[in-house]
């Protein structure tokens, strides 16, 4: 019996008999000599058929294979450098396991957003899909490595909420037993403040939900958000924690995908390898100055959006920190900044080349009459925050934390022009198929 293998292990198993098992990716024959090319989700290898070497049944049924077909292939690994991956099999033996059919939906060619959206479960097996979901799983593995390294400690935070997090205007709400209406989480933050203050460093990283009604490229309704939160650091140390992390990301990205990143994606990544700490810092008031000098027509106490984004980084060849916004702009729980009480202590981190916003972060309101003051003032219902003032009566200390968009930041690295291609399942204002 040969030994089963992926197609990344061929490297290892040169001049033995394998059999590597996957899905039919193409194919081509001329004459005596069929040409099949396996995907087995670490690769593609191409496999050599000739009509002397297989059986006459197997070579009788090569014609009926179609595309996406499960299949196992036996055969001799040799090494060859022009063959994809630079191995092939010189097939002795092929079992179909799940024949597939000619009206296999996504075929070698172009199609339709809607469409490849509508298929998404299949769509997900093309190289391109392949690559970026292996870029999202390096990703996320350096994040837990970054801040288990720094001796962060992973809490998680509850989907179920009785307190709005960020906005009024992109709560999901949902029915609670005799309790009323809980809120799916638009962020974990508040929690996290709680848990800070038992463990100093902590982080959450789950699924966030905003019923966002815009179409962007940069909105999903239930998209990943990592939320570091910090005791005893400023809004300072929490841009500086933004830019290690984000340099640390993309030089594992680097790193290990590379070849995702370079031959599948076909990103051109000498912009992703001048990401390095520090990142350029600009002021809310600077930006604005910047945008009305590059002819926009924003006003003080807007919040920035997509194309002032892109205009205020246009020039920097890394991101960019945009910091103390004013508070009108911003959620209720950001420190008033001491030295212009207009604004408050925070930051977003502007991704260059158009990407936009990927972080949110701030230093977060520790007196516990201004918070109650914002909250009044933003009317939220005080009683669900009883708990979250508490933090301010027993024992308040300076603590700041971010959030960081798992899928826009992976959509930047990829270049990708959307991010619905981040998440294996995208959820936006029209889709909930698959
Ligand atoms: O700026 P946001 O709203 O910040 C917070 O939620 C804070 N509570 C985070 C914190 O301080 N702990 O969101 C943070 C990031 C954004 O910069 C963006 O990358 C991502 O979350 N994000 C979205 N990603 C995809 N689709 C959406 N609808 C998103 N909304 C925010
Ligand atoms: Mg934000």
């Amino acid at each position: 019996m040969a030994e089963n293998v992926y197609v990344s292990e061929l490297a290892a198993h040169v001049g033995e008999d394998v059999t590597v098992q996957g899905w039919l990716h193409n194919k081509r024959s001329s004459g005596k000599i069929a040409f099949l090319i396996v995907r087995d989700g670490t690769g593609l290898v191409q496999a050599v058929l000739s009509a002397g070497d297989v059986s006459p049944e197997v070579w009788a049924h090569l014609d009926e294979l179609e595309y996406e077909a499960s299949l196992r292939v036996t055969g001799t690994v040799r090494e060859d450098r022009r063959a994809p991956g630079g191995y092939e099999l010189s097939a002795s033996d092929l079992e179909v396991v799940g024949v597939s059919s000619e009206d296999y939906p996504i075929q070698l060619k172009e199609h339709g957003i809607d469409f490849l959206l509508e298929h998404r479960h299949l769509w997900l097996r093309t190289p391109r899909q392949v690559a970026i979901m292996r870029v999202r799983n390096e990703v996320v593995k350096a994040i837990r490595d970054f801040l288990y390294d720094r001796d962060f400690v992973n809490v998680d935070t509850p989907i179920f909420s009785g307190a709005i997090g960020e906005s009024a205007g992109t709560l999901f709400e949902t029915d609670y037993f005799d309790l009323g209406t809980a809120y799916l989480a638009q962020t974990g933050q508040l929690y996290n403040e709680a848990a800070a203050a038992a463990l100093g460093r902590v982080y959450c990283f789950g699924p966030t939900f905003r019923a966002e009604k815009s179409k962007t490229r940069r909105h999903l309704t239930e998209f990943w958000m990592l939320e570091p939160e910090v005791a005893w650091c400023d809004s300072e140390c929490n841009m500086r924690l933004q830019e290690d992390l984000v340099s640390y990301l993309v030089a594992r990205a680097l790193e290990h995908c590379r070849p995702q990143l370079e031959e599948v994606l076909e990103r051109d990544t000498s912009p992703l390898e001048a990401v390095v700490p520090p990142f350029p810092r600009l002021s809310y008031n600077e930006a604005i100055e910047k945008l009305h000098s590059l002819g926009s027509s924003i006003a003080w106490g807007d919040d920035l959006g997509a194309e002032d984004e892109t205009l205020v980084a246009q020039d920097y060849d890394r991101p960019v920190f945009i910091y103390n916004y004013p508070r009108q702009a911003k959620a209720f729980y950001m420190k008033e900044n001491p030295d212009d009480p207009r604004t408050v202590l925070c930051n977003d981190l502007i991704a260059p080349e158009g990407y936009g916003e990927i972080i949110g972060g701030s230093q977060r309101e520790d007196d516990y009459d201004r918070l109650l003051a914002r909250i009044r003032e933003e009317r939220l219902p005080e009683e669900a925050y009883r708990w979250y003032l508490d933090l301010r009566r027993y024992g308040t200390y300076p603590h700041s934390g971010f959030g960081l968009g798992l899928e826009r930041t992976v959509g930047w690295i990829c270049g990708a022009s959307h991010i619905r291609e981040c998440i294996a399942f995208p959820r936006t204002l029209n889709r909930l198929y698959p």
